[in-house]
């Protein structure tokens, strides 16, 4: 039986696919993303699982993949898949949760060790011939915000406390006595629900939540105001908790010093507004999307988001424990 993966997912972990299609049953094909062209191919095919990577899904995939069908995501987050769509046509979403918590946390303490020395600029000065050296800060001692305290927060946390000597305070919306019996291993200096009280101390701000309606630009002129005028936002969970052109106006009026962001409204970029275009500001540093692209997180993504689709055909969606919309 054929699966077809996105071919961006395909192509970060190509040998895992193929080895998976040489040892099992079923044979991983890439497909391009866009989803009419998909939503095609799938119901000539008679397809009936699909490996998605970041892309989102609105429509015609979900007419085209018979009830029973599955829609695998190739990560943890799941906002680009429309899950209230998929259950009433009966097809089921999963996720690989967990195989990517280190590769993402290490993203993280490079935005933010890259943001406290000015690496970005201070690489483009030194290639350029400027020679421009900024100084910068020590993470040591440093106040971090973690907000989205879950598996990669924790994860990030035991990094930057136990690593550099950080003071880490973990907020989410659980109650503390949840957090409590962790304190040690995971690592944090103080747990809140008090999201304010956070930004208002914090050196570094990162958001790990995932993007729900309450999350939604969370992140706005509003939350900028809160924090303090020399620390800066790192941003490794979904580009839409940001507004960015409020992240722009903070930035330009130095209301914040510095953001460093993975991830984006538009992915590829683009600006929200052509006169607010974040990447002409000095205080950013962007990547594309990268903190779970690692050889090692590719492989354990491509072969968990695959179990997931061999183990609800074969077994149905009961024994899959990675389902998100059941
Ligand atoms: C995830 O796992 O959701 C990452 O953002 C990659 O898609």
């Amino acid at each position: 039986m054929t699966i077809y993966v996105s071919e961006i997912s395909y192509h970060k972990a190509q040998s895992t696919f193929e080895r998976l299609s040489a040892e099992t049953d079923y044979t991983f094909t890439p497909v391009a993303e866009e989803e009419n062209a998909l939503a095609s191919a799938i119901s000539n095919n008679g397809i009936k699982a699909f490996i998605a990577d970041i892309f989102p899904y609105n429509g015609a995939l979900y007419d085209a993949l018979p009830a029973g069908g599955i829609i695998a995501r190739y990560g943890v987050g799941h906002d680009s898949i429309d899950k209230t769509l998929a259950s009433s046509k009966g097809i089921h979403v999963a996720n690989t949760p967990g195989v990517l918590d280190n590769a993402v946390a290490e993203h993280a303490c490079w935005m933010i060790g890259a943001s406290a020395r000015h690496l970005h600029s201070a690489h483009a000065s030194t290639t350029s011939g400027h020679w421009q050296p900024k100084g910068g800060v020590e993470l040591r001692g440093r106040k971090v915000a973690i907000l989205g305290f879950g598996r990669i927060g924790q994860n990030l946390c035991q990094k930057l406390s136990f690593g550099f000597g950080m003071q880490v305070t973990g907020v989410d919306i659980l109650p503390e006595d949840q957090f409590a019996p962790l304190k040690e291993s995971v690592g944090f200096s103080h747990y809140t629900t008090d999201r304010d009280a956070a930004l208002a101390e914090a050196d570094f701000v990162v958001l790990l939540m995932a993007v729900v309606p309450a999350t939604k630009h969370i992140a706005n002129a509003d939350f900028f105001q809160k924090m303090k005028s020399s620390a800066v936002l790192v941003n490794s969970a979904r580009g839409a908790l940001v507004c960015e052109n409020d992240l722009y106006d903070a930035l330009e009026q130095k209301h914040i010093a510095a953001a460093a962001l993975d991830v984006f409204e538009a992915e590829p970029y683009s600006p929200q507004s052509p006169d607010k275009d974040l990447r002409t500001l000095p205080n950013i540093l962007m990547t594309p999307h990268i903190g779970s692209n690692t050889e090692e997180s590719n492989a354990a993504m491509a072969a968990t988001a695959a179990q997931n689709c061999i183990t609800i055909l074969e077994q149905g969606p009961d024994a899959c424990p990675n389902i998100v919309n059941r």
